[in-house]
């Protein structure tokens, strides 16, 4: 079964709320979510492997580390894009997919609508992006696509995300790992989380 990496960390917890809070503007709102993607980056970078290379200081020439796998970034459109940019300011030599999925308002089940994916995605350690896991159903299908074009190391990072959405990836995806901000405490009638932070694609582009 895929690990569940719940962050632990008060600056993580105390941005979380701030995100909840339905008077955060448009701009702090985007501010933030940045700020917990770059934090989160940390935590889900932590295994990348590393190798030898010799550098020279103005001192003298020694042997330093740098990453040998290559990351993809794949944010889930929209609300994904949201945190694009603290992991390429983490990772800026990963290139970027995107994956477009929206749940249609009845039935709750992702449709997409757009897939462009590095071509060599197979060779790379591939991050999914995306605030929300709710019923699971949109990162499930975008980790989907990403298989089918032969990505073998995958991880999905989400903000906030409820147990049934987790409970769907650990099925779906045993080989997936998960690292999410917030784990809530379920889904309401319309496949919202609760407490959540409501729509987060609306939140961040201010289409509400
Ligand atoms: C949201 C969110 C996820 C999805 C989660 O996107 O960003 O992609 O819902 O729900 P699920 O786990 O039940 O599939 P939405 O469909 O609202 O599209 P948007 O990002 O374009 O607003
Ligand atoms: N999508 C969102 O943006 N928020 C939710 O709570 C569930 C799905």
């Amino acid at each position: 079964m895929s690990k569940l990496v719940v962050m632990d960390h008060p600056l993580i917890a105390h941005k979380i709320t701030m995100l909840r809070d339905e008077n955060t503007c448009v701009k702090d709102f985007r501010e933030l979510l940045n700020e917990i993607a770059l934090l989160m980056g940390y935590e889900a970078t932590k295994d990348l492997s590393l190798s030898d290379m010799s550098v020279k200081t103005p001192i003298c020439e020694t042997v330093g580390k740098v990453i040998t796998k290559q990351v993809a970034l794949v944010p889930i459109l929209r609300a994904g894009l949201g945190m694009v940019d603290a992991l390429m300011s983490l990772i800026p030599a990963a290139k970027v997919g995107h994956v477009g999925l929206y749940r249609d308002p009845e039935t709750h089940k992702p449709v997409e609508y757009y897939c462009k994916l590095p071509t060599d995605i197979e060779q790379r350690q591939v991050l999914v992006l995306d605030p929300m896991l709710a019923t699971g159903g949109s990162a499930s299908a975008a980790i989907d696509f990403i298989k089918k074009r032969g990505a073998k190391k995958i991880k999905l990072m989400c903000i906030i995300a409820a147990p049934e959405g987790v409970a769907v990836i650990q099925k779906n995806h045993p080989d997936v790992d998960i690292y999410v901000a917030a784990l809530d405490e379920k889904l309401n009638e319309n496949c919202y989380i609760v407490p959540g932070l409501g729509d987060a694609g609306d939140r961040l582009f201010g289409t509400l």
